[in-house]
């Protein structure tokens, strides 16, 4: 069910739960302010309590409470990506932020969002937490009909388009900066900020990940998805592909924009992915001859997750 902001601030103090889009994806958004409301988040999206929320803010004032460290480079990185798609881990007050949105950890996840909207709505809200909207495990949701596919026709949902399609790029301080979750900001955009590439943390190995969320399946269709680069003898199949490449003929293409586009194809990733369902189909090959690096990186990574079973 479509709301206006206002009638979203209205819920969200009130202690409801609304879907609101931002420049990534569309998020279930509580107020900071409402615990029952954060708590049936996790409920709603069947989301592990284990895994911890982002917290969306206006502006860089709104978390100077929150907060009991600033690492260095933090002030950098926040001139430079803020607003926009960076979320940044950062060890905080414990008393000031509550236990249910941060999983128990000394540290909570911060970010602040560009979509005018969800600007919008910050600027009449207190600080919403919001993990991206769809039911755990599925493709994220990047449309106000995809929101209400997973939680229904009166879920309320504030409507918008998210323009860059893939999650934010998440980054914690330990000696260095290194990032946690890949996502819409590659490696590379950091460097001329802080000097350095900081490093990808795989979830592997961890004896205590870093990122929780990372372990669970994540952004995956119904449908059985195959990665491949060679499409010599596969016939009669669907192919989520490229609209700049030829593929056998008696295959079906589902494209996911042209190869040479990062953006596109981002914009268009989680779109594609439901729309496998939403059409029933139950295998797709993937054309996964893609260059790994930069937002292609995210994009790849997004896709083996999606292939997981
Ligand atoms: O683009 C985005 O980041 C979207 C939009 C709605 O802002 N949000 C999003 O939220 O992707 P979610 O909940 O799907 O993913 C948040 C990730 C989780 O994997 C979680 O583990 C990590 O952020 N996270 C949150 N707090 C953390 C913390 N204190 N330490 C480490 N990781 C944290
Ligand atoms: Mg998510």
């Amino acid at each position: 069910m479509k709301i206006s902001v206002e009638a979203a601030a209205q819920q969200l103090k009130e202690g409801h739960v609304v879907a609101v889009p931002t420049e990534t994806v569309y998020g279930l958004a509580a107020s900071i302010t409402c615990p029952e409301a954060i708590k049936s988040i996790f409920t709603l999206k069947g989301r592990p309590s284990s895994n911890p929320l982002i917290i969306h803010v206006a502006d860089i004032q709104a978390i100077q409470s929150y907060i009991c460290e600033q690492p260095e480079g933090f002030q950098a990185l926040t001139r430079a990506f803020w607003p926009g798609p960076m979320t940044i881990v950062l060890p905080i007050h414990p008393d000031r932020v509550p236990a249910i949105v941060r999983a128990d950890l000394p540290t909570a996840a911060f970010r602040i969002p560009s979509h005018r909207i969800t600007q919008q709505l910050l600027k009449l809200t207190f600080p919403l937490v919001m993990p991206s909207a769809n039911r755990s495990g599925s493709p994220s949701a990047t449309t106000a009909a995809h929101v209400e596919s997973d939680f229904g026709s009166n879920f309320p949902v504030l409507e918008g388009s998210c323009s860059v399609g893939v999650e934010s790029t998440i980054l914690i301080y330990d000696k260095a900066w290194q990032i946690i979750r890949q996502g819409a900001l590659p490696p590379a955009a950091f460097e001329p900020i802080l000097g350095y590439v900081p490093k990808i943390k795989g979830v592997e190995n961890q004896e205590k990940p870093l990122c929780p969320g990372q372990l669970f399946r994540h952004y995956a269709p119904k449908a059985k998805l195959t990665l491949t680069t060679d499409f010599q003898g596969i016939a009669g199949q669907v192919i989520v592909g490229y609209t700049d490449r030829i593929y056998p003929p008696s295959n079906h293409l589902i494209p996911l924009g042209n190869s040479s586009s990062p953006e596109e194809i981002a914009e268009n990733l989680y779109k594609i992915l439901r729309l496998l369902d939403e059409r029933g189909i139950q295998e797709a090959y993937v054309d996964v001859l893609l260059p790994p690096s930069g937002l292609f990186a995210t994009i790849l990574e997004r896709l083996f997750k999606a292939a997981q079973k």
